[in-house]
């Protein structure tokens, strides 16, 4: 700063006055043009601009003790000129500065800005099916296990009482990842796997994920079940239905039906289907329903002495049942969701309807 006040007097000749004016604000230019933010370029501002001793400004100031009227006119409009172009290139200056909004430091924290609406996640629907699934059996005293998603062929089939060649088979449209091996068409092989580790008396839930090469509104090549094993001794038909009542009342309320519908299962006998009354038509039947009023929720049944068997458990003195939920059934059901396949799809305004 001392710059100004210590260099040659203008009155030292018009071309020495006039050649340091043009350096300084040569400077002057340079340091507008670089300044990173507001702060800066005020400061900037000031020291060549600033009504006292500004660095230009002092020029200004020294103009009138100039004896030649001839230099002093011509170093006037010089200074007047460069003041007014390094005004102009401040006011640009900021202006870009101010849009980009970089300048960070000179605008300090306002604190008490009120802040903008706080936007708070939840779960995906499928999600906290699950979590009421496992709540729901935790309270029964079941324990949550998992299992492969890529499975032996045995496993998937052989050892749930489908062996090769069953035409069951053909109903699991298969997904195979080589000769011995698929991608879980159903979480019941770790049925076998959990015999195989806890023996009996056990409680268990598997939930997972499984693969089946489908795709409509109700099926998904990739979609969520819980299987379910509880073996003891003297375990009943009744244990089973008291059991799916109990977790369908949970997940829907007491006013729901609930109806269970014989039906066949390789891997149980007897079998049964537990159907809930639809969401959407109450009853009355729609697309979900496929017009029949009730959604088909989870397959159960006794698992099959031969199931057992292939667990290492004595069938003689144990039994159990086993029953498989469809998740997305139950995530459609409780959201009164009619394509499942939006469940899937990630759009947004979808996901995030509270
Ligand atoms: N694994 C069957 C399926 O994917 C569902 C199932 C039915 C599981 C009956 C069971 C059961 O444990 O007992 O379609």
């Amino acid at each position: 700063m001392s710059d100004g006040r210590t260099g040659p007097l203008p009155g030292g000749g018009a071309g020495g006055a006039g050649s340091d004016v043009h350096a300084v604000a040569a400077a002057a230019f340079e340091e507008v043009a670089s300044a990173a933010d507001l702060r800066v370029l005020d400061a900037v501002r000031a020291r060549y601009l600033g009504r006292g001793d500004g660095l230009l400004t002092v020029f200004r100031k020294r103009i009138g003790s100039i004896p030649d009227a001839e230099a002093r006119r011509a170093l006037g409009q010089t200074v007047n000129a460069l003041v007014e172009r390094l005004t102009g290139a401040v006011d640009e200056r900021r202006a870009s500065l101010s849009d980009v909004g970089t300048d960070g430091a000179s605008e300090a924290i306002d604190l008490s800005w009120p802040p903008p609406p706080l936007r708070r996640g939840h779960l995906h629907p499928v999600s906290r099916v699950f979590r009421d699934v496992r709540r729901i059996f935790g309270q029964l005293g079941y324990i949550a296990v998992e299992g492969p998603e890529v499975e032996y062929d045995r496993y998937n089939f052989t050892l749930v009482n489908m062996p090769p060649g069953h035409p069951s088979r053909d109903t699991q449209d298969t997904f195979f990842i080589d000769d011995d091996r698929v991608l879980r068409t159903h979480t019941s092989p770790v049925q076998i796997r959990s015999m195989l580790v806890r023996g009996a008396p056990q409680r268990v839930i598997v939930p997972g994920k499984v693969y089946r090469r489908d795709y409509d509104a109700t099926h998904f090549p990739m979609f969520f079940q819980v299987e379910g094993i509880c073996i003891d001794e003297g375990i009943a038909l009744s244990d089973l239905k008291g059991t799916l009542e109990f977790f369908a009342r949970s997940v829907y309320g007491a006013d729901r039906s609930i109806r269970l519908r014989p039906h066949h299962f390789e891997f149980t006998e007897p079998s049964v289907e537990l159907d809930v009354s639809c969401a959407m038509c109450g009853g009355k039947g729609c697309r979900l329903c496929k017009g029949s009023g009730w959604l088909e929720v989870a397959g159960a049944g006794m698992i099959h002495p031969h199931v057992l068997g292939n667990g290492g458990i004595d069938a003689s003195r144990y039994s159990g049942f086993a029953f498989g939920i469809g998740i997305e059934r139950i995530a459609m059901l409780a959201y009164g969701i009619e394509d499942g396949r939006l469940l899937y799809e990630n759009d947004v305004r979808f996901v995030s309807q509270g």
